[in-house]
């Protein structure tokens, strides 16, 4: 059975999907859903590797920080990848306390979790 790519990412409740596209085609985008009344968590959020470091994930981390708190979003979260923690720190993010998870999948590849969050 062919399940979509999208489906097998499907996340119960209201959330902000934002993509961008480069010629037509999609390079990069993220998923965010609420989490409480005035919090979202930042749950995907990829840019092609052949688009990487050209300001694409952070301004798809910015556009969605814009359309968040105009819906009433007065903190972000997000469980940053140990790769990607420097990304979330040079947009304002903090590490905050708690218990990241873990996942042998990602663990084999030398990938851990920080919890982090903004307030916005
Ligand atoms: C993390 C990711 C989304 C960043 O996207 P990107 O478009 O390459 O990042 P940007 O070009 O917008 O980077 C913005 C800034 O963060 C820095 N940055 C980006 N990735 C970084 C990294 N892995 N480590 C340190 N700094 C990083 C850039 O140098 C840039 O800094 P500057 O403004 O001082 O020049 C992208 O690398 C990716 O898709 N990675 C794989 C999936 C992933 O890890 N997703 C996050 C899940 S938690």
């Amino acid at each position: 059975m062919d399940i979509p790519i999208r489906q097998s990412f499907r996340i119960d409740g209201e959330s902000i999907e934002l993509i961008v596209k480069i010629g037509g085609r999609v390079v990069g985008g993220l998923v965010a859903v609420w989490t409480g009344k005035n919090e979202m968590e930042l749950r995907h959020l990829a840019v092609a590797a052949d688009s990487q470091k050209k300001r694409l994930g952070q301004s798809l981390v910015i556009r969605l920080q814009e359309i968040a708190v105009l819906r009433g979003c007065r903190r972000i979260h997000t469980i940053a990848r140990n790769t990607s923690v420097a990304f979330f720190r040079n947009l304002g993010f903090t590490t905050v306390p708690g218990v990241s998870p873990t996942h042998p999948i990602f663990q084999r590849h030398g990938i851990t979790f920080t919890l982090m969050a903004k307030e916005l």
